[in-house]
């Protein structure tokens, strides 16, 4: 008999993982695996932290997050998108990932259908598949121009019993963000269909065209089934405090009060006075950050376009270029190859689900002279491969 659920047992293990156990063995290996800058927290949040921390802030606190973080962060998002959200509806989480559980937790019955938009970071399907659901993907249409949303396609998928949407924008691996008239379609469909939607904008502030991606927040009204989730790792690089958010629909601060309380009691009094720093403080650092991946960005594809076997996929948002090599059809094998000869730790397309199989991705969070030397051994390594 196993003392593990089958659900639990049959799960794969995240391909990125099996990536990164090799990785982390090769001497010298440059990661560019995991979605975080390699720059740490800048010290005005550090202080801010630090100084509750010595000033022993270091009790249990509310579940939703300290009172001045929740007014920080309806500040933030009225700067941000101009929009009044009561403190009702917030909710500091410990991380996004964590935010995604407990929506999870709230709304998925055994077996409900969720349908999800492809590319997509494994972990929130699999917090999905935890919960019960069966999950079905709908890829982005993939073209000339890159990724595109079909419409029609996440229509068909919404049938009958389906009881959440998933859509990430920007998203994680692609970069694909979505246009306020798609927004609107899904909000629309969702609406008439009694469907859950679950926004994730943990790169709201990683694009390149604008302040801030487009958020469902400025659509969605109080009373809509949307809970949308953000995240203070990769706006204010703070991925090891393991801080997010999320804004619920009106009238559920208490369900979400009393799941935060059974799953994690509350996040650390200390850190959550760093996260006010960032909300309130945090502008300048975040242009600059923006900044260096817009370089980083210009290096990976002056870089991949003088490569001959490798094509980019021209993205606009987060920190992730995604291209495939001709000849690789298997971009797990390539990756752990890419590990283990060329030193360079790549995540491979397979972890994304439908529509980046082929596919490899490499976060360009990074600084400029380690960015050209990883590129420099993949282009070496290419230039070596076998046919
Ligand atoms: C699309 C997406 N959602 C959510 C998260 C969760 O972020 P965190 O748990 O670090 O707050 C990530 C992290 O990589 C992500 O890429």
């Amino acid at each position: 008999m196993s003392i593990v659920r089958d659900s639990i047992e049959s799960m794969p293990d995240s391909p990125i993982l099996d990536v990164w156990r090799i990785a982390r063995g090769v001497p010298g290996c440059l990661s560019l695996l995991a979605g975080e800058p390699d720059v740490p927290t800048p010290k005005f949040i550090r202080d801010a932290a630090t100084n509750a921390l010595e000033n022993g802030l270091t009790f249990y606190t509310h579940n939703r997050g300290i009172p001045p973080l929740r007014a920080a962060l309806a500040r933030y998002l009225h700067r941000i998108y101009g929009v009044e959200i009561d403190d009702e509806r917030l909710a500091i989480t410990s991380s996004g990932m964590s935010a995604v559980q407990l929506i999870c937790q709230a709304t998925i019955r055994p077996g409900d259908r969720a349908v999800a938009i492809t590319p997509s970071w494994p972990n929130v399907l699999r917090a999905m598949t935890i919960s019960g659901a069966k999950i079905e993907e709908v890829p982005l249409a993939l073209g000339a121009n890159g990724w595109s949303l079909d419409l029609a396609a996440v229509e068909r998928a919404c049938a009958p019993g389906t009881r959440l949407l998933y859509v990430a924008s920007p998203a994680n691996p692609t970069g694909w963000a979505i246009a306020r008239e798609e927004a609107e379609a899904l909000l629309a469909m969702t609406r008439e269909r009694g469907i859950i939607l679950l926004a994730d904008e943990v790169y709201h502030r990683i694009v390149y065209d604008a302040n801030a991606a487009f958020s469902f927040l400025e659509i969605a009204t109080p009373d809509d089934a949307v809970f949308v989730i953000n995240s203070f790792s990769k706006s204010w690089a703070m991925s090891g405090w393991r801080m997010g958010w999320m804004v619920s629909p009106q009238g559920l601060s208490q369900t979400i009060e009393k799941l935060i309380q059974f799953n994690t009691s509350g996040g650390q009094e200390f850190l959550q006075h760093g996260a006010i720093a960032a909300l309130d403080q945090g502008e300048d650092f975040v242009a600059e950050f923006v900044g260096r991946c817009r370089a980083g960005r210009e290096i990976v594809s002056r870089r991949l376009a003088a490569m001959p076997r490798a094509s980019e996929i021209a993205t606009n948002g987060s920190f992730y270029a995604m291209f495939s090599v001709a000849g690789v059809t298997d971009t797990l094998a390539f990756c752990k190859e890419l590990a283990l000869e060329a030193r360079i730790g790549l995540a491979p397309g397979v972890a994304f689900g439908k529509g980046a199989e082929k596919l490899v991705r490499l976060c360009y969070a990074k600084t400029a002279p380690m960015l050209e030397e990883a590129m420099d051994r993949l282009e070496s390594h290419l230039a070596r491969w076998r046919l």
